[in-house]
C-alpha cells in the first residue's frame, strides 16, 4: 500500500519528456509539440496527457494550428492520445517504431491522425541499424553496437496534412512513402 503510494507519487512528479515551439510559416504561426509515451518505453516519465494540457494552455491564444509528434511505442497509448486531444489540435502523428502504418484519417472534431509515421533511412535495414548486429544481440542477447546503414535505397517515409488556418481542422491526409535507388544519375 505504502509502496504503491510512494510509487504513484513518484511517478506524479516526474518530468515528462515534452518540447513545443512556434514557428512562422507563410506568415502564420505554427506550433510543433513532442510528447513521449511511457508503456514499453524504458524512461520512467510523467503522464503525457497530463504534459499535454500543459502545453495547449501555454499555446492558448498563440495558435490553432498545431501538430503532436508523439514518440510512443503502444498503439493503445497513441490511440489513447488522440482521442484525449481530438479536436484540440490539428494533427497527431507517431513515431519511434520506424514502421509506417495504414491508418491514416480525420477524427471527426478535425484532428489528422497517424499512427506511426514510418522513418527515412536505409531501406533493407533494421530499422535503419546495420541487420548484423542486430541479428547477433537476437541470437546471443548480448549487448551490441548500433551502426547506423547508410547503404542504399533508402526509404523516405512521412505524411502530408492539409489544415484550414482559420479553424486549425485539419481537412485531408495523404501517407507518404518514396523509395530512391539512391543511384546517381
Ligand atoms: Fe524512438
Amino acid at each position: 500500500m505504502f509502496k504503491k503510494l510512494f510509487i504513484g507519487i513518484i511517478l506524479f512528479l516526474m518530468p515528462t519528456v515534452l518540447f513545443a515551439a512556434v514557428y512562422q510559416v507563410k506568415g502564420k504561426d505554427v506550433a510543433i509539440v513532442n510528447l513521449q509515451g511511457r508503456v514499453f518505453m524504458r524512461e520512467q516519465l510523467g503522464c503525457p496527457l497530463h504534459a499535454a494540457d500543459s502545453i495547449l494552455a501555454y499555446l492558448k491564444g498563440k495558435t490553432n494550428i498545431i501538430f503532436v509528434d508523439y514518440h510512443a511505442e503502444a498503439t493503445s497509448e497513441k490511440m489513447a492520445l488522440v482521442y484525449y486531444l481530438e479536436g484540440r489540435v490539428s494533427g497527431i502523428v507517431g513515431t519511434h517504431t520506424h514502421i509506417q502504418t495504414a491508418d491514416e484519417h480525420i477524427l471527426p472534431k478535425g484532428t489528422a491522425y497517424i499512427t506511426d509515421l514510418g522513418m527515412c533511412g536505409s531501406l533493407n535495414s533494421m530499422l535503419g541499424v546495420q541487420k548484423e548486429a542486430i541479428m547477433n544481440h537476437f541470437l546471443t542477447q548480448l549487448p551490441v553496437k548500433f551502426t547506423v546503414d547508410t547503404a542504399p535505397p533508402f526509404v523516405l517515409a512521412g505524411a502530408w496534412i492539409d489544415v484550414d488556418t482559420a479553424t486549425g481542422r485539419a481537412v485531408a491526409i495523404e501517407r507518404i512513402r518514396i523509395i530512391d535507388e539512391g543511384k546517381v544519375a
